[in-house]
């Protein structure tokens, strides 16, 4: 049997108030539902998942860094610093594959959240289906997996 492949679900600032937070925008979902949820996708995929949630950038950046060093895939949803942080972008552009999901449409909401400083450097992007979004990112992960 062949090992699962490993991918980084990295989840930036806010995102661990998932359920609480504008529900009405995110859903009732809470963060580690979504990662349990997300670990059994996985599992029917054929991929070890792991989910991080993190409200500091360093950290980020050093699981970005973790994921290139190893080459992992990395589905990321950078939340607001998708809009403005180069630092973020930068650790991003070091990692093979990324692919950048959004839960909510940020094309039909606020005009900040229309530009992505991370999207430049990703395979693909994903905004606006929800939760779902992450499952879409890890089927395509499972999809060109070697
Ligand atoms: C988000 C959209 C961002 O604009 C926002 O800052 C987030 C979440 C989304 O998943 O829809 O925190 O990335």
């Amino acid at each position: 049997m062949t090992q699962p492949q490993r991918v980084l679900v990295l989840n930036g600032p806010n995102l661990g108030r998932l359920g609480k937070r504008e529900p009405e925008v995110y859903g009732s979902v809470t963060h580690d539902q979504l990662r349990e949820h997300l670990i059994g996708t996985g599992e029917g995929l054929g991929l070890a998942v792991e989910v991080r949630q993190s409200d500091h950038e360093g950290e980020m950046i050093g699981w970005l860094h973790e994921a290139a060093d190893n080459d992992v895939p990395v589905v990321l949803n950078p939340a607001a610093w998708t809009h403005y942080s180069i630092a973020v972008a930068d650790a991003v552009a070091q990692v093979p594959i990324v692919i950048e999901v959004h839960i909510s449409n940020v094309h039909a909401r606020e005009d900040f959240r229309r530009h992505s400083v991370v999207s430049p450097y990703a395979l693909g992007v994903i905004a606006g289906l929800g939760l779902g979004g992450y499952d879409l990112a890890l089927a395509h992960l499972a999809a060109i997996r070697d």
